[in-house]
């Protein structure tokens, strides 16, 4: 589907890291941006191109409203952790059936779905159980649909830079060293891979998705161009942030479980998290390169040194 420059596209969870990244996209692809908002902003934007509807995904007459008028839909909301107020299931599945609901009853033409790498039927985190659950109902819908699994997702705001952030300049637990999940009685093995992939070039590709046919009923895997250990991941952090170097030690495996299933208040992770890091989480990119010419992902080197100067470290 060629879509018209002047379309209109709703963002859910236009709002958040990988959301603010996707709406200034589509500006810069002549498109208007739509945010479904939980909370309005106080004041419109400047910019007549983005517009706030109030709505919840899980609310469908506020989605079914929302839609209106949209030639595409990009759902992006998503949790890492379940709140009292929202659960894994209603945030990813519940969620996703009331999206793809509205936008049939809208007549919404196209749809890029946000997954998340590792999304499987037998995973051991519910993230990924009910992120790949969220898969097989955009898969069965009727629309014409994009589904993007990323990895780990790095960028000026997001919560994992903020975190790594916070860690270099000791303001975050353990306060004295950047952790990392290890294998091993203490921690020491390195022994799952990451590749981390840059926000604006997540970004990208959702946008891009909107251009290209080639994307209709594609599944694909989304990461940067370095697949790397964690330990290696944060010593680039380590050597781009101003201040003194920070010793990265692993925090052991068992500890780690052990201390989620009794998560003492203020425990910065949890069950989903430590099992999630057990595992490796990288991709091949070929099937992204094959269908987005020209698209090269940033090197993680390359955007921290960049982004660290704009987020002020502290
Ligand atoms: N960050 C990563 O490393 C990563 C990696 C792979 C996949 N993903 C996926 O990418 C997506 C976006 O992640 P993110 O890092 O941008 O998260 P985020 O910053 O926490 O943003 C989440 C967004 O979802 C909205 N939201 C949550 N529940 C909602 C509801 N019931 N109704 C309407 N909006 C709701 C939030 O709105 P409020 O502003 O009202 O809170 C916010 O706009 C998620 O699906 C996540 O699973 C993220």
């Amino acid at each position: 589907m060629q879509t018209d420059k002047k379309d209109t596209i709703l963002v859910t969870g236009g709002t958040g890291f990988v959301g603010q990244s996707v709406v200034r996209r589509l500006l810069q692809s002549g498109r208007q941006a739509r945010i479904l908002a939980r909370k309005m902003p106080l004041r419109q934007p400047d910019n007549t191109s983005v517009e706030f509807r109030h709505g919840n995904v899980l609310e469908p007459q506020s989605l079914e409203m929302a839609m209106q008028g949209c030639a595409g839909v990009i759902h992006l909301v998503g949790i890492i952790r379940e709140t009292r107020h929202q659960s894994f299931v209603q945030a990813h599945v519940q969620a996703t059936e009331n999206v793809l609901q509205a936008a049939r009853a809208a007549g919404v033409g196209r749809y890029i779905h946000m997954s998340a790498l590792g999304a499987r039927e037998n995973a051991r985190a519910e993230y990924h159980k009910t992120k790949w659950r969220a898969e097989q109902l955009v898969q069965a819908s009727s629309l014409n649909w994009t589904i993007f699994r990323p990895g780990l997702i790095h960028g000026p705001q997001g919560e994992f830079t903020t975190m790594v952030v916070q860690w270099h300049a000791g303001k975050a637990p353990p306060f004295f060293f950047m952790p990392y999940f290890g294998g091993g009685l203490l921690g020491q093995q390195a022994v799952t891979r990451v590749q981390p992939v840059l926000v604006d070039d997540v970004a990208e590709l959702f946008v891009r998705a909107l251009e290209t046919t080639k994307s209709e009923h594609q599944t694909y895997e989304l990461g940067g161009p370095d697949q790397m250990t964690w330990p290696q991941m944060l010593e680039v952090f380590n050597t781009a942030l101003p201040g003194p170097r920070r010793a990265i030690l692993g925090i052991p495996f068992w500890l780690a479980t052990a201390l989620s299933m009794f998560p003492l208040p203020g425990l910065p992770f949890n069950r989903d998290q430590v099992m999630m890091a057990g595992e490796d989480s990288v991709c091949d990119l070929s099937a992204l390169t094959r269908d987005f010419p020209g698209f090269v992902p940033r090197k993680l080197e390359t955007s921290v040194r960049e982004y660290i100067k704009s987020i002020g470290v502290i």
